[in-house]
């Protein structure tokens, strides 16, 4: 149904107003020249010694900051109106979408769907996957009622907050025209490396899915085990058009392009095959959170003075290694025309192997310090990154 824009606003702002029924309330993306100050706006009523009170979770696209606020009806209608294209609001008898186009048009879905509110105050975050959703099942991440097994708590956390950042990722990539919009007929592709268990590439494939990105995912693991599991659960589940799996090595796998490449974890220099494929193919985003680090570490023989300071303690060596080989991989992508970011993506509870390397294509001219810094650090340690063997495009002299 097509509204005229302030109706559709006047009404989604007094459905949030109803405190009494108001669930949750989710804003995202940008309107056609406009700016929004940040990627996802997340609104939950809370109750805090007796008061009803709009608890604001923003995300900026690298981190979230979360703020409570009195209900204050201006504020929202403001906020409602300033440049957000997707609005959604959850109440407990019926949850209303709307989809504001390029010519400012309200489009509003209405659906009649039992929510339960949800009004403790304390920090835990939204789940972003469905409970219910059978793949948690199916993958062994949830028991028969939609509770996350405590074994598998530490993975599931690292997936979901692994897709907090991949979904802001894409819609500011597509925004701005670094990735086309994906349809049903030509949908996103996306690569997961090192796959495993699959608890990210189903977690990806149902999550944007349901998120109305049309995506086809394929999960790449070395062990004829993984695929065989993960494809007979994609069977189970009924989604084989949209989800497979190889038993193939990074280095020599048959998938030839992806949009997206992603990695939780691929073992040492997986990663870097992961990272070259990526380059080498066309992926225009990569999100790579690597495991344990030995390529550089075994290549640091030799420390250049005064490093011998630290190099002389195992454990310190270790971490510098580990540092040194992500700058190294973060330095390459940015000469090769990438915009690199490098984040925590998650706890350092959760896993010691919590930081990401989000890089984004923008095919900006490499600046000739950055040059320099690479060709130096790698001189005066004296290594060469596993990745850079794998690039037949980097070519700095
Ligand atoms: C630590 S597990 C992570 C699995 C999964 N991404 C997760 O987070 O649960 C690393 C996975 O990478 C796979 N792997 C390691 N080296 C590989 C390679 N060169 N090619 C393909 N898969 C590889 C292993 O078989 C293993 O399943």
């Amino acid at each position: 149904m097509a509204l005229s824009l302030e109706i559709a606003l006047k009404d989604a702002c007094l459905k949030i107003l109803d405190t009494n029924t108001l669930v949750r309330v989710v804003l995202s993306g940008r309107r056609r020249n406009m700016n929004v100050e940040f990627e996802r706006i997340d609104i939950r009523p809370v109750e805090i010694k007796g008061h009803i009170w709009l608890q604001f979770s923003v995300n900026d696209g690298r981190e979230t900051t979360v703020k409570n606020r009195g209900v204050d009806a201006d504020a929202i209608f403001l906020l409602l109106g300033s440049g957000y294209s997707n609005i959604l609001i959850e109440s407990t008898e019926i949850t209303m979408s709307i989809r504001i186009t390029k010519q400012g048009q309200a489009h509003i879905h209405l659906e009649n769907k039992t929510l339960k509110q949800e009004l403790s105050h304390d920090r835990k975050k939204l789940r972003l996957l469905d409970p219910n959703d059978p793949f948690l099942l199916e993958v062994g991440i949830a028991d028969h009622k939609g509770v996350i097994k405590p074994s598998k708590s530490d993975k599931y956390m690292q997936v979901e907050e692994f897709l907090r950042l991949l979904v802001p990722t894409l819609n500011s990539a597509i925004e701005s025209g670094q990735i086309r919009k994906p349809t049903l007929k030509n949908p996103l592709s996306i690569v997961d490396f090192g796959c495993g268990h699959a608890y990210l590439t189903f977690g990806a494939h149902q999550f944007l899915r349901a998120n109305g990105f049309p995506v086809v995912v394929t999960g790449i693991d070395v062990r004829q085990t993984s695929r065989d599991r993960n494809n007979s659960i994609a069977q189970k589940l009924g989604i084989t058009s949209t989800i497979s799996f190889r038993a193939e090595e990074i280095a020599a796998t048959t998938a030839q392009s992806a949009d997206v490449a992603i990695a939780l974890h691929a073992c040492d220099t997986a990663t870097d095959d992961a990272i070259a494929w990526a380059v080498n193919s066309g992926a225009k985003i990569m999100l790579i959170a690597p495991c344990c680090h030995h390529d550089i570490q075994r290549q640091m023989d030799v420390a250049p003075e005064p490093w011998g300071a630290l190099t002389r303690f195992g454990l310190m060596k270790e971490r510098l290694g580990d540092l040194l080989t992500d700058t190294l991989r973060a330095q390459i992508l940015r000469i090769l025309g990438y915009r690199v970011e490098i984040i925590e993506f998650i706890g350092g509870e959760h896993t010691s192997r919590n930081l990401m390397i989000r890089a984004v294509k923008t095919d900006a001219v490499p600046v000739a310090a950055d040059v320099n810094r690479y060709r130096q650090m790698c001189a005066e340690w004296a290594v060469t990154p596993a990745l850079e063997k794998k690039l037949p495009t980097f070519n700095i002299g």
